[in-house]
């Protein structure tokens, strides 16, 4: 499995995975009843390419009217893509439950046998390295970060949210995982 952050990723890299992959989950926060403008944009190329025989599924967070799940699926529809129901619909930040829908949606996208090796795969999830975005300063959850009294094993995902990038000080949702 691949993440891409849309509006900071390559958008040909992204396509030429979606040619390579058989299912995608797209998603997008409900910005103004809507999707978000960089998602928007990226949807159209995808139309474009016309792709068939693909599964679909559609994600997204909001915070009070929350319809940018409805436009996705319709749109992945539109795009030529096979939209399963299952979705993940997160009132302001994901919680705990949102997270648990997560195995049922990717079983009704990849199947239980491939869900389950994804699964596997992610077990060393905890171990994975992640980058910031714009210093490059790597993230190793084997050192942990001492100046912040970070302890070596701590994984990303178990970071406080008000961790900062000890180089250039942004915030944790400004790192990609390192593949
Ligand atoms: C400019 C703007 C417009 C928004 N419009 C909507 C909206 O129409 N409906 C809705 O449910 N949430 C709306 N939201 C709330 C976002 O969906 C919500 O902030 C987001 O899902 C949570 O991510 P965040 O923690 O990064 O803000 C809006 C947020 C912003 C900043």
């Amino acid at each position: 499995m691949k993440v891409f952050n849309i509006a900071k990723a390559d958008k040909n890299e992204i396509m030429t995975e979606v040619f390579k992959s058989r299912a995608i989950a797209v998603g997008s926060p409900t910005v103004s009843n809507s999707i978000l403008s960089s998602v928007a944009g990226w949807m159209e190329f995808l139309k474009q390419l016309k792709f068939k025989n693909k599964k679909a599924a559609a994600f997204g967070c909001y915070g009070w009217s929350g319809e940018s799940v409805k436009i996705l699926q319709e749109q992945l529809k539109g795009a030529g893509f096979d939209v399963i129901d299952e979705n993940i619909r997160s009132q302001w930040n994901p919680e705990e439950e949102d997270f648990a829908g997560i195995p049922a949606l990717v079983t009704a996208l990849i199947g239980e046998e491939e869900a389950e090796d994804e699964e596997e795969n992610d077990s060393d999830g905890k171990s994975a390295k992640y980058q910031c975005g714009p210093c490059g300063y790597i993230y190793d959850p084997e050192k942990g970060d001492p100046d912040s009294d970070i302890a070596p094993g701590t994984a990303f995902e178990d970071l406080p949210d008000d961790w900062c990038c000890p180089v250039c000080g942004v915030s944790k949702d400004m790192f990609e995982k390192v593949k």
